[in-house]
């Protein structure tokens, strides 16, 4: 699909909550800018100084059983970033700094077994064959380990979303004719890759494994926790099957993977002229043509008025297993029904908490903390994820900040105000978050955990903001909000917060602290290494992107970027081709391999242009540059060229 403007940029919050942005101008005069004035707060109210990255020094993440934690660190006091900056960038390649390679891997069509379909260039793979293929958009992404000692650095299974297909460039005739055969394709495009990789001779490859699968819009899917297989809510036509939009992810310490179900109410849609969106539909976006997939033309699964329940089958996190290829995957239902961006697991003493942010203008961020140890429940034959309270924020302007439960009979959630029982306020999660007053903010994206200090790193993308300074009104470059939980421990109830860093370029907003070399916008992905390097991934709207009526010209293509959570400063470390964004980001476990995904290369902008199916390369041919090809999305290994740690 090819969004004539960012999707997310319209609200679908009717609440009367007190919006972020509120809160923050209230804030300004203690807060007077954003990051080191903003790091001054925290240092001064005792939470936070230069302690997460002096830690960093000698400490290390212990094995976390699925990725992170081997020898290496940030000996004495050197500085976190050792890379030289890349300038921004509007040309159509992918750049990184001097001293370092990128490599392209699983572009978009990459038969999963050798002996799998071959990729058609002009489009012309049937479904059939996609499902037996990498997707469309890469997204959220993680690298599952396999071995022993150092062959865990060289070889793994590599999970990774498709958030969604852009079928102008999916289909050889384009996307103006709906189909079922074209639908089939489409929702083949869609879900999750799994795939086992390899270094062999010094270069990385997808091997034939018996690991490698496809999950997509057409895979059966189970439902545990308060919204069973068995709920009535769910009794849509048919089978659940599949999952959709899967934008950021998640693992858990177990071993598994999370996706996440983001726009999933763009897919439906209606031209039954008496259709009626319900309340509760409304307030997660569904309307009448959704974001023009027009897939209810040719499908009734996705017409609303046809096939309504089948809408409470999306917008859940979904758990994989990417070491069994026969596991059914399941949905998640006790961590809420909403666009979940992504699904951040962290622990505390034992217990697993999971930061999940809801992506779309003046929506809120949850979190969800186990009922007890995941080690003892696992033990008794229960999912961790099944067992435990979900919370959703709620900022305070004096920098403190409190978890609300979404419990039935809890606070507001009674049956007196028409809540039934858990399943219900799971079902209508958004609506019981308005009820209990959370906090909307600016499009809440990736959450990262700081594997010390615990700090928790949250993207607000962009929205409509308020306040002059940071958060603005309209607020189109958006910030990084940082909260450490009282005690340290992840479970608390109560947490004190700062704005890390406000995004934007300085000639446009003079309140942004960020070198002239170093401005960028719209920051989405997310992830704190082993080091404690924050890195930062952006996503600017091609309705936005390179141009100067939109205060983008000087910042270039999407990119990522890493910060010093000790000092604030930031440092541009890749850019990406036109028209894609950069998002998703894993490493070996010797960080000395990063992987990161280019997302919709080649896609409609403003700035570029329009690809039509005579000409799919108007606006990118990355990465392939053939000139009878299209753009593909793939994911990219970087590497340092002296084999050393990505970022020093
Ligand atoms: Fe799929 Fe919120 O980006
Ligand atoms: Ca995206
Ligand atoms: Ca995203
Ligand atoms: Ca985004």
């Amino acid at each position: 699909m090819t969004p004539v403007a960012d999707p997310d940029d319209t609200a679908s919050n009717p609440s009367e909550n007190r919006p972020f942005a509120d809160v923050v101008a209230s804030r300004r005069g203690v807060l007077r800018g954003s990051t080191l004035a903003a790091a001054g707060f925290l240092a001064g109210a005792g939470v936070l100084g230069g302690a997460g990255a002096a830690a960093a020094a000698s400490d290390r993440r212990g094995g976390h059983g699925n990725g992170h934690g081997n020898g290496h660190g940030n000996p004495g006091g050197r500085r976190l970033l050792g890379f030289a900056a890349v300038a921004a960038s509007t040309a159509d390649n992918f750049v990184v700094p001097p001293g370092y390679t990128a490599d392209v891997l699983i572009p978009w069509g990459t038969p999963l077994r050798s002996r799998g379909p071959e990729w058609r260039k002009d489009g012309g793979n049937s479904a059939a064959d996609q499902a037996q293929q990498v997707g469309m958009n890469h997204d959220g992404m993680h690298f599952f380990p396999i071995g022993r000692g150092r062959e865990c650095d060289r070889r793994g299974v590599l999970v990774l979303n498709h958030e969604y297909v852009d079928q102008a460039l999916l289909f050889p005739d384009g996307a103006a004719v709906m189909t079922k055969e074209k639908v089939d394709k489409a929702l083949a495009g869609h879900g999750v890759t799994v795939v086992e990789v390899a270094e062999e001779r010094g270069r990385w490859k997808a091997v034939d494994s018996r690991l490698n699968r496809r999950v997509t819009g057409a895979t059966p899917m189970r439902f545990s926790g308060p919204v069973g297989d068995r709920h009535p809510a769910l009794a849509a036509r048919g089978p659940a099957l599949g999952t959709l939009n899967n934008c950021s992810n998640g693992y858990t310490p177990w071993g598994t993977y999370l996706a996440c179900e983001e726009n999933w109410n763009s897919y439906f849609g209606t031209t039954d002229t008496t259709w009626q969106v319900t309340p509760e539909q409304a307030r997660y976006g569904v309307d009448r043509a959704g974001f023009g997939y027009n897939w209810h033309l040719a499908d009734p699964r996705f017409d609303v008025a046809v096939n309504p329940k089948e809408l409470n089958r999306f917008g859940w996190v979904v758990e994989i297993d990417p070491f069994d290829g026969r596991a059914t995957p399941v949905k998640r239902t006790a961590l809420g029904r909403l666009k979940h961006e992504g699904a951040t697991v962290t622990e505390s003493r034992g217990r697993i908490v999971v930061y999940t942010g809801d992506d779309q203008d003046k929506e809120y961020v949850y979190k969800f903390v186990g009922s007890d140890s995941w080690r003892s429940l696992r033990a008794r034959g229960k999912s961790p994820l099944d067992h435990g309270t979900l919370y959703v924020a709620k900022f305070q302007a004096d920098g403190t900040g409190t978890w609300l439960p979404l419990v039935f009979g809890a606070g507001a959630l009674t049956a007196a105000n028409g809540w039934a029982d858990q399943a219900d306020v799971m079902l209508r999660t958004r609506q019981a978050a308005d009820a209990v007053g959370a906090t909307p903010l600016d499009r809440p994206e990736w959450v990262a955990v700081h594997p010390r200090s615990k700090d928790v790193f949250l993207t607000l993308t962009n929205g409509s903001g308020g306040g002059p300074v940071g958060p603005r009104t309209p607020n189109p470059y958006g910030q990084i909000v940082r909260w450490r939980e009282d005690r340290g421990d992840s479970t608390a109830l109560t947490f004190r917060w700062d704005i890390f860093l406000l995004a934007g370029d300085p000639k446009y907003d003079p309140a942004v602290n960020l070198p002239e070399a170093q401005v960028f916008g719209s920051p989405d992905g997310l992830a704190v290494d082993d080091d404690g390097r924050l890195w930062i991934q952006t996503d600017i709207s091609n309705s936005s992107q390179n141009l100067a009526s939109k205060g983008y010209d000087r910042i270039g293509n999407n990119q990522m970027l890493a910060a010093d959570p000790a000092t604030g400063e930031v440092r541009r470390f890749l850019t990406g081709p036109r028209g894609c964004e950069i998002t998703g980001v894993t490493f070996t476990p010797d960080h000395r391999t990063m992987f990161v995904n280019v997302q919709h290369p080649g896609e409609a902008t403003s700035f570029w242009g329009t690809p039509t199916p005579e000409n799919p390369r108007a606006v990118s041919n990355w990465p392939d540059f053939d000139p009878a090809g299209r753009p593909r999305s793939a994911t990219v290994v970087i590497r340092k060229r002296d084999g050393g740690v990505i970022g020093t």
